[in-house]
């Protein structure tokens, strides 16, 4: 993929005589998904931040959860001429289209926090969590903690046909497979949210004996577990304790709900993706050498035996 020369030779002599403040503005657009969780809302923060940090001028647009709202904006974008696209794709077929087009009109495209099933040569790099691995650190803290005990689990999955689902789900399989003490007895999506995570997570309780018969609860997301744990407390269950919860992000919320002791373990998902991308990019417009297919954030796990309060602490300013 080419980019264009005169532009980036502009850039990168401007920087070099002026600094990067007085640099020839890169102008980026960036399609986000909408802002479904507390996670997402921080991505679009720390996203706008790192943009106005190195000088880019951001156009944002807001999908709504929808692929045909990001598909008209990256059409939008191409239109207007931008250096560079930020795609976090809503799920992950049916990008072939569009993304030949900003490629035949020289534009980089750089996905971020979610995967595509799409030719490589259609974008510069993937900067995203191993989100297979995700699951299976979720589901070998579960195997840990319960050990040989009998375990119905339910899940909360993710936006149907996103890459988080699609790969947390595998990841988790993974992590109990061939354990017989161990089966998902209910799995349905709820959409990351919130609101659809408790509702969701009603059913499953009036669905297994009120609770009694649910040992854990697996959620692709914390604000979906957030709503689960809700829901348990509705149904007059101690989450945490009754009914143990595991989930993705490490947002601020579940933080709080591991120190009331409601929450049990999170895995880690960082809201700065556009930090490496911006420098992927940058290096790229620099050296013309393009970077890793993939750029890999970490998927740390955190416990109650972590000081749930300080760790929420320290997330202060990344976004949250
Ligand atoms: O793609 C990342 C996922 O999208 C986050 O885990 C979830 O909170 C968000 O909606």
């Amino acid at each position: 993929m080419k980019f264009k020369t005169a532009l980036m030779s502009a850039t990168v002599f401007a920087a070099c005589m002026f600094g990067s403040a007085q640099a020839a503005e890169l102008v980026v657009g960036f399609s986000q998904i909408g802002s479904e969780s507390g996670w997402r809302a921080a991505e679009t923060t720390v996203t706008k931040e790192e943009a106005k940090k190195r000088g880019i001028d951001l156009k944002f647009a807001d999908a709504q959860q929808k692929q045909e709202n990001q598909i008209k904006a990256i059409r939008s974008f191409i239109a207007q001429g931008v250096n560079a696209i930020l795609l976090a794709p809503v799920v992950e077929t049916g990008w072939d289209a569009v993304l030949k087009e900003a490629k035949e009109a020289d534009i980089p495209v750089i996905l971020l926090d979610r995967t595509i099933k799409a030719p490589e040569d259609l974008y510069l790099t993937a900067v995203t969590s191993d989100q297979v691995h995700e699951g299976k650190v979720a589901g070998d803290w579960l195997v840990k903690t319960v050990a040989d005990k009998k375990c119905n689990i339910v899940e909360l999955q993710g936006t149907t046909g996103s890459s988080p689902a699609i790969a947390r789900k595998k990841g988790f399989e993974e992590a109990i497979a061939g354990k017989s003490n161990f089966k998902i007895v209910r799995s349905q999506t709820g959409d990351f949210t919130r609101t659809k995570g408790k509702e969701v997570m009603e059913s499953f309780l009036k669905a297994e004996n009120g609770g009694k018969d649910i040992c854990a609860l697996y959620a692709h997301n914390d604000d979906m577990a957030v709503g689960g744990i809700q829901a348990i407390k509705e149904a007059g269950l101690k989450p945490g304790k009754d009914i143990l919860v595991v989930s993705i992000d490490s947002v601020p919320d579940i933080f709080k709900a591991m120190e009331a002791g409601e929450a049990n373990a999170t895995v880690e998902l960082t809201p700065n993706m556009a930090g490496p991308a911006f420098d992927a990019l940058d290096a790229y417009l620099k050296d013309k050498k393009a970077p890793a297919k993939w750029i890999q954030t970490e998927s740390k796990l955190y416990t109650q035996a972590d000081d749930p309060k300080k760790v929420y602490e320290s997330k202060k300013g990344l976004g949250y």
